[in-house]
């Protein structure tokens, strides 16, 4: 698996087969948005873990332009942007769909999730996706909870994905505790320093994560990971 950063929260993973997009949000990041047009994303599926604005807002733009893609979110997100023609999977905390690129399980985040008109956006998630013999969790907006300790009973990681930005999610300590939770010593972290509310001091974040034993990858928006 390929794992590019767009910035903020938003992640393209590219397997062998297929493209899938995490949490659009590129026209709105100030950090993101002159170096990528929306419109030119090629994907098959747009994973969406909850209905902040910061999380959906280019999905439609997206879709758009990938008629073909599917939208796989929690049952409030997939009917909400039914309303707009985009066809979707549903699913919920707990469970699991096989589908043509791999396994994608819905799993906790401890957070808040509301679309920007105020329409319910059902409870916001995390994913982990298996695919091509790797697992990835990504942990979506979260705060440190001890359901991340069921992580390990659905896949043997080989990449984390945590939010470090602190006041929203996790900070730096909690994220590192996270990684010890779900048992992964390679971390990607993710939604930090988009608004001066999430900036962070990218050095002690990567201190944190080293005193543990574990690795702090923090990607320059547009570069690639492979797992
Ligand atoms: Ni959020
Ligand atoms: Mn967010």
């Amino acid at each position: 698996m390929k794992i590019t950063y767009l910035g903020h929260a938003t992640l393209l993973i590219e397997t062998k087969k297929k493209k899938l997009i995490i949490d659009p949000f590129i026209s709105g990041n100030p950090l993101a948005k002159d170096q990528f047009i929306v419109e030119n994303i090629n994907v098959d599926y747009i994973l969406v873990t909850h209905a902040h604005q910061d999380h959906v807002l280019d999905v439609q733009d997206i879709a758009e332009a990938n008629p073909t893609a599917k939208l796989i979110s929690n049952f409030e997100i997939v009917t909400y942007f039914s309303k707009y023609g985009i066809e979707g999977h549903p699913m919920n905390h707990g469970g699991s769909w096989d589908f043509d690129f791999g396994r994608v399980t819905m799993v906790n985040a401890w957070h808040s999730s509301s679309f920007a008109d105020g329409t319910y956006g059902g409870n916001p998630a995390g994913f982990v996706i298996e695919s091509e013999d790797k697992a990835i969790y990504i942990a979506g907006d979260t705060g440190l909870t001890l359901d991340m300790k069921l992580i390990p009973l659905f896949a043997k990681l080989n990449l984390a994905v945590l939010p470090i930005g602190d006041n929203f999610t996790m900070g730096p300590d909690s994220a590192s505790i996270a990684a010890d939770f779900v048992e992964c010593d390679k971390v990607l972290g993710y939604h930090y320093d988009t608004f001066d509310l999430i900036k962070i001091n990218h050095e002690k974040a990567k201190d944190v994560f080293n005193k543990g034993g574990k690795e702090l990858i923090l990607l320059p928006i547009g570069e690639s990971i492979e797992i």
